[in-house]
């Protein structure tokens, strides 16, 4: 079937600019995180960095904004945060792929960037390779796996994640054993060409995180191993040993728990970090109708603890985001209402708030909030239950946004400040707690006022130390001021 979208990377970059262009006057999409030119996107996929260019490949439908035709979409950055849209990587054109191009990673192979994927359906893995990053051939030896190992009864079999291991190469490909739980199959290649199965390198419990397991990551992390997946809509990371092709996990937590971020990513860069993203899915029911979905999270950089849990930080590249600063001291927070932040406002922000929870049981930021308070979104610390909350009960009248409240474990110790790093734009709301807990949401107000930050505490009064707040630069185009 042709499909209507050009092939040479200057049209393409004008046609995605265009699109763009047509779309910026919807209120709801976010100017500073990575989103598609138009139409639906998921899952982050291929993510590395090759000639010190990183390159983001998605999940994408090129014709139309519901899941479908799915594609690898593609834009590269120089500094993870500003994105060139390229043209469309790896379509669903030949037979082993026809009814999908799905998830799966990218490797350089001694100079030759190979895409490891899955082709549907039925659900086989498939390489393509470039030289160029902008032509990519799938070779005639697709599918590399034609299915899944004869003699397990599997739930699924997708989203392979390649590394390097010696001379050769070790792939997971999530899956899932009937009535177990969720799974990851281990496969070795000496070419990413013949690849032998091993074994499942661990299986879960399915009562506790599902019987399929998409998007697995197998990362070494300082003297750690850690094991990422994701099943219906929550992602979960295992902290433990890969010892002898098994893995052996020591801790268990959910990876984001604001409920609006899926199947991660991650990718190693130049510098050796850890860099993930994540796909946030939009959360209201009329969603198809704006003419796109999903957005892609900030890059986060995934360190290890002293310990042995998961810590998270925005990438410092996203600074440069910075605007104008506006900087709160000393700000003392009493029970009874709501502590207007003045001068602090708008829909991209990031707001870096040091707080002395002092006696308080609750305390928090409103943001996103109606000068008479019909639209706002709390993000809650309770003290006494050890949680962080993002509460989204009244982010927005439309009746077709989400509104449930999600919340997480965060306990602070000895004294320890808590240190909400928020990131507002738009819809999108990441919340980084203290750099180990994170709780990303999808908030859809609809009022063009619901602009403002407060602070409150319940139980006792609670002191902002410093709060810092920066209006964020859009990396994309956005409408005139006088259509918003
Ligand atoms: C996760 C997922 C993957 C699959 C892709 C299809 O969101 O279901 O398992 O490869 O999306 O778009």
């Amino acid at each position: 079937m042709p499909m209507a979208y050009a092939n040479s990377t200057e049209d393409f970059g004008e046609q995605a600019l265009r699109d763009r262009q047509a779309l910026a006057s919807d209120p709801q999409r976010p100017v500073y995180h990575f989103v598609a030119p138009k139409n639906w996107m998921n899952d982050p996929n291929g993510l590395i960095q090759l000639n010190g260019e990183y390159h983001l490949f998605y999940q994408h439908n090129p014709q139309g904004a519901a899941w479908g035709n799915m594609t690898w979409g593609h834009a590269s950055s120089r500094d993870l945060v500003h994105w060139k849209d390229l043209p469309f990587a790896l379509r669903p054109d030949a037979p082993y792929d026809k009814d999908g191009v799905f998830s799966g990673c990218m490797v350089n192979d001694a100079g030759t960037a190979t895409a490891v994927y899955t082709g549907t359906a039925p659900e086989v893995q498939c390489i393509a390779t470039s030289k160029d990053m902008l032509t990519w051939q799938k070779p005639s030896v697709n599918p590399v796996i034609p299915g899944p190992p004869p003699g397990l009864q599997v739930t699924g079999f997708r989203d392979p994640f390649v590394w390097k291991d010696g001379a050769g190469w070790l792939a997971v490909i999530g899956s899932g054993i009937r009535d177990v739980g969720g799974a990851i199959l281990l496969y070795r290649s000496k070419d990413l060409r013949t690849w032998e199965y091993l074994h499942p390198a661990f299986v879960g419990d399915k009562t506790k995180t599902g019987d399929m397991w998409e998007c697995p990551n197998l990362f070494a992390l300082g003297n750690k191993w850690v094991l990422m997946v994701s099943t219906n809509g929550q992602s979960y990371h295992f902290v433990g040993s890969f010892l002898d092709g098994k893995f052996s996990p020591e801790s268990e937590a959910g990876t984001d728990q604001g409920g609006g971020l899926y199947a991660p990513l991650t990718f190693r860069d130049g510098k050796g970090r850890r860099i993930m993203f994540g796909w946030l899915w939009e959360q209201r029911g009329d969603a198809a109708r704006y003419g796109w979905q999903g957005a892609q999270s900030l890059p986060r950089v995934i360190t290890l603890g002293t310990d042995g849990r998961l810590r998270y930080e925005p990438a410092r590249e996203v600074e440069s985001l910075r605007g104008e600063r506006t900087r709160l001291k000393d700000v003392s927070v009493t029970p009874g209402g709501l502590k207007p932040l003045n001068g602090v406002k708008g829909d991209a922000l990031e707001i870096d708030a040091h707080i002395a929870p002092g006696e308080a049981q609750t305390v928090g930021l409103v943001v996103r909030r109606s000068p008479g308070g019909e639209e706002e979104t709390r993000i809650v610390y309770d003290a006494k239950a050890g949680t962080l909350s993002v509460d989204r009960s009244q982010s927005s009248t439309d009746p077709n946004a989400d509104k449930g409240a999600r919340s997480a474990p965060l306990k602070l110790v000895n004294g320890e400040a808590l240190n909400l790093r928020v990131f507002i734009d738009h819809s999108v709301l990441e919340v980084f707690a203290n750099g180990r807990t994170c709780l990303t949401s999808r908030i859809y107000p609809s009022r063009p006022d619901s602009l403002g930050v407060g602070a409150f505490a319940e139980g006792g009064a609670a002191n902002i130390r410093q709060l810092d707040a920066w209006t964020m630069k859009p990396i994309w185009p956005t409408a005139a001021p006088s259509a918003r």
